[in-house]
């Protein structure tokens, strides 16, 4: 009672309030308007994915990963990226055996999961980011291998060498196009021993209701038919943040784990993981 009796009126509606309000709604529309001039802004780099080929697409890539900022940024971290990796390490990577981490940037992972007593071999394709990961391996003591190499080549490593294969944070979706992720996967098949396991990263459409559809989508599928275009582009193709992904449908996914010979232990779509076996 005495705190109604203390207020003035309860249902009586300020100025101010109403200007708060009118200041929440200009907020909202400006950022309306900024998402649409960065939409369009945007789109010239997308059109790179028509003009260039998948070789030259590497080329950009590769030569973006291998940059100092990029590799300063990721030499700079040291952690898990989030409980999803972390749960599926725990979860799978039980015995103390032998872990290849490909795409393994400036070492993240690799160290993390040598600390925890695996054997690690690890590999990018950027020299920068394996120089990087060296440095901090042998200044933590670590004994993990590193080595230069590209997952769209052969990898140089027997076949049945590893218990485990880790490919974190969507470094799946860097591959194009579809051939060589099947080939990827092939060899990724050949060199896990019978009972392995590989942890699998990639881009989803989750969230994002209009890729891998939409008008741009519709106009590369027509503009890759001809001989100076990108006739590799695929549905799903985008140039997104760091570089070049491809967004997966779910059937688009299932049917490359398949035909590569992996069953899918586990499906973590929302979080962009998947646990793959030799079955
Ligand atoms: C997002 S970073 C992740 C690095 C590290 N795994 C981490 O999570 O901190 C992706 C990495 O994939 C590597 N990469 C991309 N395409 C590759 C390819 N075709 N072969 C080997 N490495 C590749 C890049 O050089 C980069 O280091």
């Amino acid at each position: 009672m005495r705190y109604w009796s203390s207020c003035k009126d309860p249902g009586r509606i300020s100025l101010r309030y109403y200007v708060g309000c009118s200041l929440v709604a200009l907020s909202r529309l400006l950022r309306r308007v900024v998402d649409q001039i960065r939409r369009v802004v945007a789109l010239p780099e997308q059109f790179a994915l028509i003009i260039w080929t998948s070789s030259e697409i590497d080329r950009f890539a590769r030569a973006g990963w291998n940059s100092r900022p990029v590799v300063r940024h990721y030499s700079r971290r040291d952690d898990w990226l989030d409980a999803t990796e972390k749960t599926l390490v725990e979860t799978y990577c039980m015995k103390d055996g032998e872990l290849l981490n490909v795409a393994c940037g400036a070492g993240r992972e690799a160290l993390m999961l040598a600390r925890r007593r695996l054997r690690v071999t690890a590999c990018d394709w950027s020299p920068r980011m394996i120089a990087e990961a060296r440095r901090r391996a042998q200044e933590a003591n670590l004994p993990v291998r590193f080595a230069v190499a590209d997952l769209t080549h052969d990898l140089p490593y027997p076949e049945k060498a590893f218990d485990y294969l880790f490919l974190t944070n969507i470094a799946y979706s860097y591959i194009f196009p579809r051939w060589r992720r099947v080939r990827f996967l092939r060899q990724a098949h050949s060199l896990l021993k019978p009972d392995g396991v590989f942890i699998i990263s990639f881009a989803t459409a989750s969230g994002e209701p209009r890729i891998p559809a939409g008008l741009l989508e519709w106009l590369f599928m027509r503009l890759r038919r001809w001989a100076s275009f990108n006739r590799e582009y695929e549905p799903g193709d985008r140039f997104a943040g760091d570089g070049f992904v491809h967004i997966f449908r779910f059937e688009e996914l299932a049917q490359e784990f398949q035909e590569a010979r992996f069953l899918v232990k586990e499906w973590l779509w929302e979080q962009c993981y998947a646990v793959l076996t030799k079955g």
